[in-house]
């Protein structure tokens, strides 16, 4: 096991669009447990592929409050999706960044799971917006981007500076 490099934004990498997985291997495998525990050691709730560089459609979401209850989506679809809320979300790649973001509240997603069997989950709550911002990483999209372009790029400088600060 390996805990991964993840991408910060604004990363151009975090912009690719991932590709479906063919097959479920032990390399993929191995990878969702690299993914695990780079999302347990960050902490986080979920990790997208994308976002530890490897462009291949497949997301890891915790929720739980004992943090063992792994979540695994290979190739995940929103296949129906109805409501609307508006959540305060935060993401791995832009650390220190908690800013509201309006999605569906409930979805409902097939995928395949770790073993390459498809499943298909009715979600709502803090899952339902977890994985529509997961799906949104494959798709090389940041939650950032739903900000207004004023706030985005108010962002960015923040993030330029605090950067200059660290180094
Ligand atoms: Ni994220």
């Amino acid at each position: 096991m390996a805990i991964l490099k993840i991408l910060q934004y604004p990363d151009e990498r975090l912009h690719t669009i991932a590709k479906p997985l063919p097959a479920v291997t032990a390399a993929t495998r191995n990878l969702i447990r690299d993914m695990a525990e780079t999302m347990y050691a960050a902490p986080g709730v979920g990790l997208a592929a994308t976002q530890v560089d490897v462009h291949e459609q497949l997301i890891v979401i915790d929720i739980s409050e004992t943090r063992d209850q792994l979540m695994v989506f290979i190739n995940p679809e929103i296949i129906a999706s109805s409501g609307e809320i508006e959540r305060e979300e935060g993401c791995l790649s832009v650390p220190g960044v908690y800013e509201k973001v309006c999605r569906a509240e409930r979805v409902t997603v097939n995928a395949l799971d770790a073993h390459g069997k498809p499943f298909t989950l009715e979600m709502d709550g803090l899952q339902a917006t977890c994985v529509q911002h997961e799906i949104d990483h494959l798709k090389g999209k940041v939650f950032v981007e739903y900000l207004s372009l004023l706030k985005q790029s108010r962002l960015r400088a923040k993030i330029k500076k605090h950067r200059r600060e660290t180094l």
